[in-house]
């Protein structure tokens, strides 16, 4: 199967960005906490954004790098675990918008490896050649679902988007893309049920079920998390390298999901790779779930990082528990 090119890539942030002090007058927390075990310093908080309007600022600019007319899009993947409506489909919303009329539309729920799992679904409607231009958003209103009562999880989200336009390539590509289900429990939003006439028992309990302020709300297992995912990024992106024909050392660039930068330095380690190859932007966009990723590989293109022919592999970690990594070339 052929490799991909990303041809263009877009993003957007909101530009209401909130430091951790502000942190500390709503929970007890403070910067000195927050800043060593996070590497978090700021974060954008939608203020008057929408998930999908934030999706579709990020896919125009994307489209615009790429130099590509909207009509010439035949797919477009949301990938979010915030979306605006249960329906219609993000995908569907941003087509509207941007104009890419009778492009196919798919929203995936992959949480935070949603970038890598969507960049893949991409390339195999490219290589059957039904499709020759495809657009991948992820876009993310953490806010949404934080609760500002919890200091475990409410300093460590941000809010934003990010898009890249992709068409068939012929440099190399490899993905690793798997999930262990048994972590269901660690990460988690309850989408709360409303009365029913026709209801009469309450639902069944579960680990789930038995939270009951996880109700539009994410509760997460944080220590769990983070054990999970300094062994998952390593592997994911050994895997992929291998499918690629590379080894990790091979690598000119990491782009991991930003959650955490002891996470990022351990997994760096764990691969036996400088820090200087991965790049980070967790300080100044925290965890914007999905989104992270395309928003660090835009910034990473404007500022001139990336160059033809350069290696790169991208990782995520996230609810489900979901894990994968892409390595193409430049
Ligand atoms: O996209 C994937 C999403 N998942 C993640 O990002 C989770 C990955 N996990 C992590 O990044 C880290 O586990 C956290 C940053 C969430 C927590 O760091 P940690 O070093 O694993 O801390 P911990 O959970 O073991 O908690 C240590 C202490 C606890 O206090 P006690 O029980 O030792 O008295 C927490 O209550 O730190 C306390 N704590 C805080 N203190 C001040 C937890 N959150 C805060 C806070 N401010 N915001």
């Amino acid at each position: 199967m052929a490799g991909i090119r990303i041809c263009g890539t877009g993003s957007y942030l909101p530009d209401n960005l909130v430091d951790n002090d502000a942190y500390a007058k709503i929970v007890d927390t403070s910067d000195e906490w927050i800043r060593p075990r996070t590497g978090i310093v700021t974060r954008p908080i939608a203020n008057g954004e929408t998930t999908w309007r934030m999706g579709a600022a990020a896919g125009r600019r994307a489209l615009e790098a790429a130099g590509v007319d909207p009509g010439q899009v035949g797919l477009i993947v949301v990938t979010s675990v915030t979306p605006d409506f249960l329906t219609p489909s993000m995908s569907c919303v941003i087509q509207q918008e941007l104009g890419c009329p009778g492009a196919m539309c798919i929203d995936i729920n992959c949480a935070c490896t949603g970038f890598v799992y969507g960049l893949d679904m991409a390339r195999r409607y490219l290589a059957t050649g039904d499709v020759d231009t495809a657009l991948v958003v992820s876009t993310e209103m953490l806010s949404r679902i934080t609760n500002y009562a919890d200091r475990t999880t409410c300093v460590l989200f941000g809010d934003g988007a990010g898009a890249a336009v992709v068409r068939r390539g012929q440099g190399l590509y490899g993905a690793h893309l798997a999930a262990d289900g048994t972590g269901y429990s660690l990460m988690f939003c309850r989408q709360p049920l409303p009365p029913s006439p026709f209801t009469h028992n309450p639902p069944q309990p579960d680990e789930i079920y038995a939270r009951p302020e996880a109700d539009g709300h994410l509760v997460m297992a944080g220590h769990e998390v983070y054990k999970f995912a300094v062994k998952a990024m390593p592997q994911a992106v050994e895997e992929a390298c291998k499918k690629a024909g590379l080894t990790p050392g091979q690598l000119d660039w990491v782009v991991p999901h930003q959650a955490n930068i002891r996470i990022i330095q351990t997994a760096m380690k764990n691969l036996g790779l400088p820090m200087e190859r991965a790049w980070v932007s967790i300080g100044h966009t925290g965890n914007i779930s999905s989104a992270t990723i395309p928003i660090t590989l835009d910034e990473m293109v404007k500022a001139g990082a990336l160059h033809p022919g350069d290696r790169v592999a991208m990782v995520g970690f996230g609810a489900g528990l979901t894990y994968g990594a892409a390595v193409l070339e430049w």
